[in-house]
Parts: C-alpha cells; sequence; structure tokens
C-alpha cells in the first residue's frame, strides 16, 4: 500500500517513514529540504534496507500538489508532517506560517476530495490547550487562544480538517497532538537536527553537553511546580513515529468511529526542566552548565497527556521512559558531532 509522507526527512517525519516501511507499506516522500537534508533518505535506507520514493518539490506550489496525486492515483493514505515550527518565527513571519501551514494544507485537502474516499493523518500538537486548567490534559479539553501564530496555525488546522470531513464523508482523519518529541532512533542514523541555535531544550542540552553551546538557560524556577521549573511530557520520537502507524491502520481498516478523530499523543508523565538536566546527566555521566534565567513569554507552567484515549482506542502506548529517550538524543549528538 502506498503512502504519502509530506516532510519525511524532518525529525518526526522521517522517524514514521522507517516505522511505516517496517510495516510493509511503500513510501512516498514529498520534502522540499527547508529544515531537513537529503542525507536522511540513506540514513532510513540503512534502518530499513529499502529507500522510500522521494520527491523534492513545495507544497505551497498548488500546480505541483495537483500533478503529484495525478500522477500517484494509487495513494492509500496521507501523514502529514510538513510545516514550520518555531514558535518565535511564527511571531515575526505570520503569513510564512500561515501559508505553508495552512495553504499548504487545504491544497492537500482539496486532492483528497476529489479522491472521493482517502485517510488523513494531522500533525497538531498539545499547544492547542494553552494552559489547560485540569492535568492530565485529555481530549476534551477547551482550546485556549493560541499564544502564537504556529499555535494558531495547530488550532485552525484542525478546524479546517473538522470541518472539510463534516462535508465530506469520503475523507476519514484523525490529528494527532504531540506532547514533547524528543530522542533519535536507536540505530543512530536519524535523528532531530536543528538548524542554527536550538529553540527546544533537548538538543539545547545536548549541544550543551557536547560543548557546542556554553550553557542552557533554564527560563524560570518560580513557577508553581514542585523544583519551580515548567513541566512537560517528553514522549521518545520512536513511540510517537509508531503511534502514527497505528493511527493510519485505524483508518485504512474502518475501525475509525467517525471521520474525523483527535488522539493526545505523550507518555502521561510529566517531567520539570530540572528532572531532564538530571537524566541528561545520568545517561551522560556528565555535569550540565546552566543558570536559572527569566521566564520565556508563552510558555505554559505544566503539561502533560492523558493517554488513556490513544492506549484503549489506538492500542498504542509509549514504551521509552525519558533517560532511554535521553540517552538516543544523547547518542546521536555525538554521532553528528563526530561526522
Ligand atoms: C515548544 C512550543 C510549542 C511547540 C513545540 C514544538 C513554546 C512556548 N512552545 O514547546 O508550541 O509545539 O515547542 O517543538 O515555544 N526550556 C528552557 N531552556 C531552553 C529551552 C527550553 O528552560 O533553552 C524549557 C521551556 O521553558 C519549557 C521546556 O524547557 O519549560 C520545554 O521547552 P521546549 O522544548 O521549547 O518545548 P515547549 O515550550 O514545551
Amino acid at each position: 500500500m502506498k503512502i504519502l509522507v509530506t516532510g519525511g526527512l524532518g525529525f518526526i517525519g522521517s522517524h514514521t517513514v522507517v516505522e511505516l516501511q517496517n510495516e510493509g507499506f511503500d513510501v512516498v516522500v514529498v520534502d522540499n529540504l527547508s529544515n531537513s537534508s537529503i542525507n536522511v533518505l540513506d540514513g532510513i535506507e540503512a534502518i530499513t534496507k529499502k529507500r522510500p520514493f522521494f520527491e523534492e518539490f513545495d507544497l505551497r506550489e498548488k500546480p505541483k500538489v495537483e500533478a503529484f496525486f495525478r500522477k500517484h492515483q494509487d495513494i492509500a493514505g496521507v501523514i502529514h508532517f510538513a510545516a514550520s515550527k518555531a514558535v518565535g518565527e511564527s511571531v515575526e513571519a505570520p503569513l510564512l506560517y500561515y501559508e505553508n501551514n495552512l495553504g499548504v494544507l487545504v491544497y492537500i485537502l482539496q486532492e483528497l476530495k476529489k479522491k472521493g474516499s482517502s485517510n488523513f493523518i494531522f500533525s497538531s500538537s498539545c499547544t492547542v490547550y494553552g494552559q489547560a486548567d485540569k492535568m492530565p490534559i485529555t481530549e476534551s479539553a477547551p482550546i485556549k487562544p493560541a499564544e502564537s501564530p504556529y499555535g494558531n496555525t495547530k488550532q485552525v488546522g484542525e478546524e479546517i480538517i473538522r470541518d472539510t470531513c463534516r462535508v465530506n464523508q469520503g475523507i476519514h482523519a484523525i490529528a494527532l497532538r504531540y506532547f514533547n518529541p524528543i530522542g533519535a532512533h536507536p540505530s543512530g542514523k536519524i535523528g532531530e537536527l536543528p538548524m542554527g541555535v536550538p529553540q527546544n531544550l533537548v538538543p539545547f542540552i545536548t549541544q550543551t553537553g557536547i560543548g557546542l553551546r556554553e550553557q542552557l538557560s533554564v527560563f524560570g524556577d518560580d513557577y508553581p511546580t514542585e523544583d519551580g521549573t515548567c513541566i512537560r511530557d517528553y514522549i521518545h520520537v520512536v513511540d510517537l513515529a509508531k503511534a502514527h502507524v497505528r493511527a493510519l491502520q485505524r483508518l485504512l481498516e474502518g475501525k475509525n468511529e467517525s471521520n474525523y478523530e483527535v488522539f493526545n499523543l505523550g507518555t502521561g508523565k510529566g517531567s520539570s526542566v530540572l528532572e531532564v538536566i538530571q537524566s541528561f546527566e545520568r545517561v551522560s555521566g556528565k555535569k550540565l552548565n546552566y543558570k536559572i534565567v527569566d521566564r520565556r513569554p508563552g510558555d505554559v507552567v505544566q503539561a502533560y497527556a492523558d493517554t488513556t484515549k490513544a492506549n484503549k482506542v489506538l492500542g498504542w502506548k509509549a514504551k521509552s521512559t525519558l533517560d532511554d529517550a535521553m540517552r538516543s538524543a544523547w547518542e546521536w549528538e555525538k554521532i553528528i558531532r563526530k561526522s
């Protein structure tokens, strides 16, 4: 069965391509390499002994999207990762984010509508909940006003899919709300490749550990949490990738209860920034140089998932611990700095 993975050379995309190929799917990757490297294809091939079919183009070019779907009429499902994801950048360049994250989504849905019957998985984010009132966060928690254009694209993206599914019963869609994906493939062949200075905690930690950055800034230790630092739900990217395959299989087997469903993907366990640092120190045997600085605007105090729905309905559960994920992130950091 042929599956289109947009953004399939990115961090979560590449790990998902591996899991899809491991399950016997034929994968076509579309990626514009704006935040990824062509070498990721070699990494995927080294792990799965199979090279995904690859087309390099920008999905904002609508005629190319149309031509792609004309050429690949046998596509059985689409997993849509291709999007921009830097919160700060989205504040500076909102139109880029709306075009990339929403314009492209519309183009793809228009093609799926033409097909009559189709299956679609969307990369959403726990950012849609903002600061939820109750922990852990269930899928029925209210959607709070977005803190950034990036967050807004995930909220509006979900609405676009929901509204489209309502009037196009042939489109079957699942939105997956990721908590904080970290780590790398245990083979050491693929992992996160942040461009420039990493904005996310774990790549910043591993880059500091390896000496590429001098010091980690911990954004605030006066939050109402046990140690005063923010709490997040860090999920191993391989666990996350496997959930995509489960969600796709659910649609392909017609097991979905409605043609638009939403699932949280996390571990269910919250960890503070200081606990993440301690995890790094445990698995690397190194002391991390860090200092406490002011809070980062827009950060929520805590966010961790209630994963009951994904556990029961998708039959999926995150297996890796924070230390497992951190160990893989650290191994990956050492590998990429050597090469
Ligand atoms: C961030 C985005 C979120 C997005 C996700 C995508 C914000 C407010 N949220 O999630 O919308 O979906 O990235 O990857 O930007 N931290 C430090 N020092 C650092 C970096 C982070 O102390 O140098 C802390 C943060 O304050 C936070 C935690 O580490 O408490 C995790 O931060 P990060 O990895 O950026 O993820 P989120 O903010 O949860």
